[in-house]
């Protein structure tokens, strides 16, 4: 093939050059010849507690650190409210006996709720209080009405009794002066701006006099006229002296369909709009922990949120386990998508393991009764108690992972315990699909070997766009006759908190090789999913560079990668189209000195991906093409079969003007697919596909009559 030019694209690109040929570009679809079936389950989502994906993301409680646990020393997310001549501390409770005086050592609600926070007012002043500042700020909008709900006790200083022999130990806090009992009364509740100027809402409860935990709940409702901010707080304060102890303070918004203990409904909307068919829950590193202990507790994340102690997450913060295991599959249900049940399976991440055998029984059964829980009719133990929390139908499972990326247990344990869970999975619900975590082309070297293949192996790729173009077809190759394929975590890698539109062009020529070996590739789900991008300083409010959907507490936005994904699954039919294509320009990305050492220069690749897909029901042809260069790009479209096209058809087009372009909370639409008519359209035609762009060709039939 001649080389028209040689253009260096000044995008990324004193690093990549195009070779634009001279021949038309075509793609010939070829209704002629069967395509392979497209898996029904090809684009799903996953998630994991990552970048406050939960508290401080999807999970719409406000409240950070609500019972007092993120840190052992000091009570993060609060501070103390003081106004007039008032005189008042507050202290953590609980968390850390040395910090407690030991006639305090005793304010647990339960052996959940262990710490809480006391306020002494000696003198009330105007008033004194504790604020909470939320997740990065409190969203408060306009005509919107928050249920408040808090636990409390009041006592002045009672002696407390002290078991005979009971010494406080040497240099032990001093105990409180003592402080008149008023406790009893109004306590106020509000939403206000963070410069003390502006109360939102406020409402009020009456506190008993009692040094008994008690429950209080209020709502607070905002006018239509304000404008709606994050710069706001949330306080509790009274006008009386007393000494205040404080637990489980929460604060919601309205949630997705109105549940309680529910989600934020801006996020809900966004991934409803995706059609995703499955949810990877519960991770990723957030199923294994740090360390054996810190794996998914999945028992204690159900029931009352009086019952959930959190637990430590595995992104350097506490998870409090609001968004628990039933809240997950609910959110499932609320997408309408089906849960893809990532059980653990002894492996953490920083390299403990349980071996196969007797010692990992426990987590065996462990992971039946969580199977149990999801699928078991009320008959059964944990179908029942499912119902007890409000739950009484099973939800649908068809498959289960076992463990999350074993490949990095380099002890090769994971042979025995893959086929130890799996074995056990495969007796009780011979229906379930069991997931290893180990890819056999992946890893040759560490593939289960015991018992049959798997029936479904999950591979994880996080690359730079251009590596992701570069391995496109990547699946072409694949052995037909080993397990299917379920890319479990993937992305284009290129933009940070959230990615760009270069990183969505490797995004969606990695998906049209996906798309096209669909037969294969029966599942796949891009990876991490949300990002709080609120604080981008140290300590920053994520932990991973390059996520899909971002949000602060106000608003959220999808990244051009977002809206690849939601085009893809959008339109899908349910036939791969074979396409041949001529005449395709490729690009070539500058030598590193690594290659000219190893004396590998880089080859040229493509520029430009597709894939067709056909729903066999309509007729209609919905055809993929990614052009990753900055210049347009006519292609002539041909189409092989006896087939009466109409000529009117419809374009989604997601393009900018620099491949580095993006969408951020200021900005969230910058790059945004745009649908417009198209005509025109027969057996052969000519489109052109604009520079840096993820286009999508809706091609119909005409109907007979
Ligand atoms: O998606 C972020 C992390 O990447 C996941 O927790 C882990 O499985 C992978 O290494």
């Amino acid at each position: 093939m001649k080389k028209l030019s040689f253009v260096p694209v000044a995008l990324l690109c004193a690093f990549i050059s195009v070779n634009l040929q001279a021949q038309t570009v075509k793609l010939t679809l070829d209704l002629t010849k069967p395509g392979v079936n497209v898996s029904p389950k090809l684009y799903g989502l996953m998630t994991e507690e990552i970048n406050h994906s939960y508290d401080g993301g999807l999970y719409a409680e406000l409240i950070k650190n609500r019972i007092f646990k993120d840190n052992p020393t000091t009570p993060e997310g609060w501070s103390m409210i003081q106004e007039g001549d008032a005189k008042a501390a507050i202290q953590l409770i609980g968390a850390n006996p040395e910090n407690v005086p030991a006639n305090e050592q005793r304010n647990a609600i339960n052996a959940a709720l262990t710490t809480c926070l006391r306020l002494t007012v000696e003198n009330a002043g105007t008033r004194a209080g504790i604020a909470n500042e939320g997740f990065y700020g409190i969203p408060v909008k306009p005509q919107t009405t928050y249920s408040a709900s808090f636990y409390m006790k009041g006592t002045g200083r009672p002696v407390p009794p002290t078991r005979p022999g009971f010494t406080p130990p040497a240099g032990a806090p001093a105990p409180l002066p003592v402080i008149e009992d008023n406790t009893a009364g109004p306590i106020t509740v509000s939403l206000e701006s963070n410069d003390g100027k502006t109360v939102y809402a406020s409402g009020t409860v009456n506190a008993v006099k009692s040094i008994f935990w008690n429950k209080y709940e209020v709502k607070l409702t905002t006018a239509a006229d304000i404008k709606p901010t994050l710069d706001a707080h949330f306080v509790i304060s009274t006008k009386r002296v007393g000494v205040y102890y404080f637990n489980l303070v929460s604060l919601f918004p309205p949630t997705y369909n109105n549940r309680p203990n529910g989600n934020r409904t801006d996020i809900m909307k966004m991934m409803v709009d995706m059609k995703p068919s499955f949810l990877r829950f519960p991770g990723g590193n957030f199923l294994e922990g740090n360390y054996l202990g810190d794996a998914f507790p999945w028992k204690t994340t159900l029931g009352p949120l009086e019952d959930r102690p959190g637990h430590n997450g595995s992104w350097g913060y506490r998870a409090s386990d609001g968004l628990g295991f039933l809240e997950f599959l609910e959110w499932c249900e609320d997408v309408h998508m089906q849960p893809l049940l990532a059980v653990y399976g002894g492996y953490s991440l920083r390299g403990d393991h349980i071996d196969a055998g007797p010692l990992l029984k426990p987590y065996v059964d462990d992971a039946l009764n969580e199977i149990e829980y999801v699928t078991g009719s009320v008959n059964t133990y944990w179908g029942a108690k499912r119902a007890a929390d409000g739950h009484p139908a099973p939800f649908k499972l068809s498959y289960v992972e076992v463990g999350n990326e074993d490949w990095f247990d380099k002890t090769g344990s994971y042979d025995g315990r893959f086929n130890q869970f799996r074995n056990a999975i495969k007796k009780k619900y011979p229906q379930l699909q069991v997931i290893s975590t180990i890819g056999d082309v992946q890893y040759p070297a560490l593939k289960t070997t015991l018992g049959a293949k798997p029936e479904v192996v999950d591979e994880h790729y996080y690359r730079s766009p251009y590596a992701m173009e570069e391995d496109a077809a990547h699946y072409d190759k694949y052995d037909r006759k080993g397990p299917k394929i379920f890319v479990g975590e993937w992305a284009a890698q290129d933009g940070q908190p959230t990615t760009n539109l270069n990183s969505a062009l490797g995004d969606a020529a990695w998906m049209t090789g996906m798309e096209r070996n669909s037969d294969l590739v029966v599942m796949s789900c891009y990876a991490p999913m949300f990002v709080n991008v609120s604080k981008a300083t140290q300590p920053r409010s994520w932990q991973w560079n390059w996520n899909m959907i971002g949000y602060n507490a106000l608003s959220s936005y999808g990244s051009p990668s977002y809206y690849t994904q939601k085009l893809f699954n959008t339109y899908l039919g349910n036939k791969v189209v074979p396409i041949t294509g001529d005449g395709i320009p490729t690009q070539t990305r500058k030598a590193t000195r690594r290659d000219s050492t190893s004396g590998n220069m880089p080859k040229p690749i493509p520029a430009m991906f597709y894939v067709a897909t056909q729903n066999t029901k309509t007729g209609a042809i919905y055809l993929k093409v990614v052009n990753t260069t900055g210049t347009p790009q006519p292609v002539t479209l041909d189409i092989k079969g006896m087939v009466k096209l109409a000529g009117e058809g419809t374009l989604v087009v997601l393009k900018s003007d620099k491949a580095d372009d993006t969408n951020t909370i200021d900005n969230p639409e910058k790059v945004v697919p745009v649908t417009s008519k198209i005509s025109g359209i027969s057996k052969t035609f000519t489109r052109t596909f604009d520079p840096y762009s993820v286009s999508i060709v809706t091609i119909n039939m005409i109907k007979a009559k």
